[in-house]
């Protein structure tokens, strides 16, 4: 693909994802030199707009804090960038006519192009963009089509089969399901940490491990998002994806090779996911804390003023194979909490009468893993089995310039749409991955809402219902009922 010149076409070019995420994205790959030399981007959405209109649209979104540029790049990156409105996001003629243009220019070698359809639109309107798209690129533009498909995929199992029967008529190399969590460096580094250290891969199991713990914590709430929010909760907005990818790649069996004998990317990674998925049974009620903000119902875009829609949640899960039997892992999101972080914590069995070795992995804000460790007190008697605990922490993060051309492209965003040019899959949610991962959610969704299941209230900028500590506690019991 970096050979060829390159269509982008980013639908629902004029929302909050494009501005905020896909452009920004593009500009730094861009910038790095990452994008092949003959490229294009179209923005598509149904507001009427010029060319230029879009351009100062973008302009302000591209030149935050963590992206220095010299207004050349800049203006040179938008003079790459095109806009078209339709009616619908099913317009035929609207596509037609856009396509049309894009091979009438005369600077662009569009005939020999590849396209890269950007889907940054809600769900509700997946089948039908894509429904109009399909094969429209092949009768004008001749290279190959992939398509970047965002969250939510669905809200429950059948809602995913659903949109991804919508996508039925593309392969599945031609799909890239994006889930930005997968491209967090140290998100990206769990394999290998796991992989290149027989210390802790050796230990990463039921006979050492006594908990896994993943947690997400924002400390603002739905930051007027809750008409979407209110509709999804934290549950899908983010335990059944970024969370769960985690756990998946912490939990699973590491393939051997992410490569096949031809050098190529093999599926093995992704397979190794699956099958993880496919010993978690469903989580049930029972392993569940609910929470919702006070407050979250004064946000004027959430409708229904009874909503019982979680803000928070802690689930329990089990991963029932050789390795993971009855280790609980237990996952933990929540909205408007006390701090920013996400990060998981692998907690040791205890070697009697000493206290529970940890090690941390954090993802953000400040990427590092700790590990604690015992020893005796320095100076202190001798004779006694008395420890004090330090930690041991490593930093994975760049620091120092601020001149982003000279660090490696870190952003999880870019760093995908590269693997989408590289045609590299790994980073991307199969679709057989995706109906599993919700087959383990849907029972308690379903529940939460035919039961109408309320929520524990807790302050904003708390650290969740104020049943959390008994909870956890009630959680990690080495004894309790496992779903074995
Ligand atoms: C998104 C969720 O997918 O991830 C948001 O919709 C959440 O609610 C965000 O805030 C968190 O992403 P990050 O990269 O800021 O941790």
């Amino acid at each position: 693909w970096f050979q060829k010149p390159l269509v982008v076409v980013v639908i629902g070019a004029s929302g909050d994802l494009a501005r905020k995420k896909t452009y920004p994205s593009l500009f730094e790959l861009y910038q790095h030199g990452l994008l092949p030399k003959e490229t294009m981007i179209w923005g598509y959405a149904r507001t009427a707009k010029t060319h230029l209109e879009f351009r100062d649209h973008l302009h302000p979104h591209l030149t935050p804090g963590q992206i220095p540029t010299s207004s050349k790049k800049l203006k040179d990156f938008l003079e790459l960038c095109y806009y078209h409105n339709g009616k619908s996001y099913g317009d035929n003629e609207a596509y037609a006519a856009m396509l049309g243009e894009i091979t009438g220019m005369d600077t662009f070698n569009a005939k020999d192009a590849n396209v890269l359809y950007y889907l940054a639109i809600p769900p509700n309107v997946f089948a039908e963009t894509v429904a109009t798209l399909e094969g429209m690129p092949n009768a004008v533009v001749q290279g190959k089509t992939r398509f970047v498909i965002e969250k939510p995929f669905g809200r429950d199992t059948a809602s995913c089969q659903a949109l991804l029967d919508g996508f039925k008529g593309l392969g599945e190399e031609m799909q890239f399901r994006l889930d930005h969590y997968l491209a967090k460096p140290m998100v990206e580094n769990l394999a290998t940490l796991r992989m290149a250290n027989p210390f802790l891969e050796n230990m990463w199991n039921h006979e050492h491990v006594e908990s896994v713990h993943i947690r997400f914590k924002e400390p603002f709430g739905t930051q007027g998002r809750g008409g979407y929010f209110d509709q999804y909760n934290i549950i899908r907005d983010v335990l059944q994806n970024h969370l769960l990818q985690v756990l998946l790649l912490v939990a699973m069996e590491l393939p051997s090779s992410l490569f096949d004998s031809a050098g190529d990317e093999s599926d093995s990674f992704r397979q190794a996911k699956i099958e993880v998925l496919e010993r978690m049974p469903p989580i049930v009620l029972e392993d569940a804390l609910l929470g919702q903000y006070d407050g979250y119902k004064d946000d004027p875009t959430i409708k229904n003023k009874d909503t019982n829609c979680p803000t928070y949640a802690a689930l329990r899960c089990f991963v029932n194979s050789k390795r993971w039997k009855g280790v609980p892992f237990i996952l933990e999101a929540g909205k408007a909490l006390d701090q920013k972080v996400v990060d998981v914590q692998v907690k040791f069995k205890n070697r009697h009468p000493f206290p529970s070795n940890m090690v941390t992995i954090e993802v953000q804000p400040k990427p590092s893993m700790t590990m604690t460790a015992h020893m005796k007190p320095l100076g202190g008697a001798s004779g006694t089995m008395d420890v004090t605990t330090t930690n041991l922490t490593t930093d994975y993060s760049f620091d120092g310039s601020d001149d982003i051309l000279s660090k490696p492209i870190e952003n999880a965003y870019s760093r995908l749409l590269l693997d989408v040019l590289r045609g590299h899959q790994n980073n991307f949610v199969r679709s057989d991955e995706l109906v599993r991962s919700w087959e383990v959610f849907t029972p308690l969704l379903h529940q939460i809402e035919r039961d109408n299941i309320q929520p524990v209230m807790y302050e904003y900028g708390s650290s969740g219902p104020s049943s959390r500590p008994a909870f956890m506690d009630e959680m990690v019991q080495a004894n309790m009922k496992s779903s074995l």
